[in-house]
This record gives C-alpha cells, structure tokens and sequence, in this order.
C-alpha cells in the first residue's frame, strides 16, 4: 500500500470543498485548487462555516477546527501538483475537460501520485488512458454533502492496480467512511439506479401528473426518502444531473435513459437548482 500525506483537490464546488474539509479533518495535509478565485473563496468559507458548526455542536473543539484549517492550503496553480501523493479531480461532470486535466496531472505529479476522480458516471479507464500510469488511476466517487454522507464508491478502471485500489480504500475508512468496490461501468452503482428515478419524477413533472411539491411529498412521505426527488436534483445541481443522464444514455444506448426534455430546457436556461438560485424550487 502507498503512503498518503498530502493530497491536492481540483475544483473547490460543492464537492470539492467538501472533500477537502472530510481530508483535512482527518489529518492529512491539503491544497484546494479551483481555477476560479470566486469559487476557492467560497469553498474555504464553507468550509471555515461547517467546521464553527461542528464546533458549535461540541462535535469538534475549536483546535481541531483550526488543526484542520491548518492543514488547508488554496491553491490557484496546478503546478502544486508537484506535492501531492494523491490528487483527487472534482471539476464539472465532462469529460474532455477531466481527461484535459488528467493529462496535464500526469506531466506535473510526481511519479509516485495517484490520480482520483469524483466522477459521478464518466469512464475511469478511459481519463487513465490520457496518462502514462493507467494503474495508479481510480474512481473516488463521494456523495453529496461529503462530510455527512458515509458512502464512497471505489472505482476500478480496467488497468487499476490493486495496490492503488488498497490505498484508496484505506484512505476511504481513515476518513471515516464506508467504501465500496465497484467496476467501471456507466453511472457505477449509485447513479445508475438514483438518476433515472429523478429523471422520472421530472418527467412526471413535464407530463402534468402532479405538481413539484406533490411530487417530492410522494417520495418523502411514501417512500420515507429524506429528500423529494426534485429538490435532490436541485441540490445534485441540474447540469450534473443531466451530464450523468447523457452518460446512462450514450454508454448503455437504451432509450430508458433518455433526458427529460424539461431537463434540458431548464439547463439551458441557467436553472441549476441550488448553486444558481433556481432550478425546481427558488432559492433567492
Ligand atoms: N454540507 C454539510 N453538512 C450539511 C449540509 C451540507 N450541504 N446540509 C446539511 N448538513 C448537515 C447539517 O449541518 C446537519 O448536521 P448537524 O445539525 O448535526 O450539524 C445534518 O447535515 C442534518 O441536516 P439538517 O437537520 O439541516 O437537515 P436534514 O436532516 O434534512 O439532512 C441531508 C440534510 C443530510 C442533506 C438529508 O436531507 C439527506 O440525506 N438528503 C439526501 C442526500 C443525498 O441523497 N445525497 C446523495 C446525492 S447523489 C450523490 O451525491 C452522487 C452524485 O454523483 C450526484
Ligand atoms: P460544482 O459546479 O459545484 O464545482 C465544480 C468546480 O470546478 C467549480 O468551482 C469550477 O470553478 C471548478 N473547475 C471547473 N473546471 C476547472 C478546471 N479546469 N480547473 C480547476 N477547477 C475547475 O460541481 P460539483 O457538484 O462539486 O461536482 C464536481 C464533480 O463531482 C462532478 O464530476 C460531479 O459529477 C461530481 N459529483 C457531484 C455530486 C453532486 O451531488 N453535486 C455528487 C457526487 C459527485
């Protein structure tokens, strides 16, 4: 197994920001990177906000909240690749611009790295196939919000070592999560059989069968989800949801998986749930 001490996060969104805090919290030493200065000073104060929480709920003490502040470095270059023993990626859900950055990964990291994506559904094998170390690339797929959910899918592309597989593994229960080992297939597992149960309920919504609200009571009240299915997609964001769906679609061509129209229509308008202040609900 690889030793792991400094781990580097590219994109610092909902999910990066989260990953950054559940590693800084659990010892190890890392950098934030977002090419966007906007979205590395929000990752950070989310960050500062979830930990005064935890702290405020005597779940933490306030050394360990600045322990872990400590240990967090944004990072503006991709050049500080060059430190980390793991990078894990979570920039937007598409894969010419992960396979572009996987690239460039590979020519800065030392040769000792691994390279992680938090790809809901893309294809590790073929993000390992724009790198000259296929086997020390892996899925490291976290679930929103990283720091309260315990699932981590681990996802072996076809050219993974099982010495990558270990380390991530490890690092999965050292953060205290619950891993579990999945094949490189579109959508891996969770997506696979969440997102077509949203892109149902949106089609439910489309085809005039009830409203936004009635749906989400359905699911929440019959089904005892914690979330309706219209306000999970709000908070997944729209895009993402509908890249997975895309990916479901073209990788299994089956037209069980096809987007709802509505979908699309609200993407397109810049409707991206949560993040952009409307999507199913308003957020304003
Ligand atoms: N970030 C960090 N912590 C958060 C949070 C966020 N965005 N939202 C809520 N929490 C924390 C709260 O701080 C709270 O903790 P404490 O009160 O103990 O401090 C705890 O979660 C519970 O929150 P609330 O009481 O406010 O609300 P809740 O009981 O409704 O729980 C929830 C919130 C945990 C998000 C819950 O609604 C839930 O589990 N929703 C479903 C989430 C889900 O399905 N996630 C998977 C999405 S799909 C995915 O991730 C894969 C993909 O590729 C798209
Ligand atoms: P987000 O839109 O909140 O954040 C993406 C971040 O990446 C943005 O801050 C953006 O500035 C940054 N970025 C984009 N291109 C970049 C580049 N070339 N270099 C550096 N930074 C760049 O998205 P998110 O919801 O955090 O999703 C990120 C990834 O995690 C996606 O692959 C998504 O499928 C996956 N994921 C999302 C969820 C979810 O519920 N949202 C759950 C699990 C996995």
């Amino acid at each position: 197994m690889k030793t792991i001490e400094n781990i580097m996060v590219i994109g610092a969104g909902q999910m990066g920001a989260g990953i950054a805090q559940v590693c800084a919290q659990g010892g190890y030493t890392v950098y934030l990177h977002d090419k966007n200065d906007e979205a590395r000073t929000k990752g950070i104060n989310t960050i500062d906000k979830l930990l005064e929480r935890s702290v405020q709920k005597q779940r933490i003490s306030a050394q360990e909240k600045e322990d872990a502040l400590k240990r967090l470095t944004l990072s503006n270059r991709l050049q500080d690749a060059e430190q980390a023993d793991l990078i894990i990626e979570a920039v937007v859900e598409n894969l010419q611009v992960k396979a572009s950055i996987f690239h460039e990964l590979d020519k800065i990291a030392p040769t000792h790295t691994l390279l992680a994506s938090n790809t809901s559904s893309l294809p590790i094998t073929e993000l390992a196939a724009h790198t000259k170390r296929p086997d020390q690339v892996i899925g490291m797929h976290f679930m929103n919000p990283v720091p309260v959910m315990k699932l981590v899918e681990i996802i072996r592309g076809l050219q993974t070592s099982e010495e990558t597989f270990q380390t991530i593994e490890q690092l999965a229960r050292n953060l205290a999560k619950t891993p579990i080992a999945v094949n490189d297939f579109p959508g891996f597992v969770s997506n696979r059989i969440l997102m077509p149960m949203i892109n149902e309920a949106i089609y439910t919504l489309y085809e005039g069968i009830a409203t936004v609200e009635d749906i989400d009571t359905s699911m929440k009240l019959g089904m005892n989800h914690p979330m309706g299915p219209l306000t999970l997609a709000d908070f997944i964001g729209l895009d993402t949801c509908l890249y997975i769906m895309e990916v479901l679609h073209e990788g299994f061509a089956d037209s069980k998986y096809r987007p709802c129209p509505l979908l699309r229509q609200y993407v397109k308008a810049g409707w991206l749930g949560k993040k952009s202040g409307k999507g199913f609900y308003n957020y304003s």
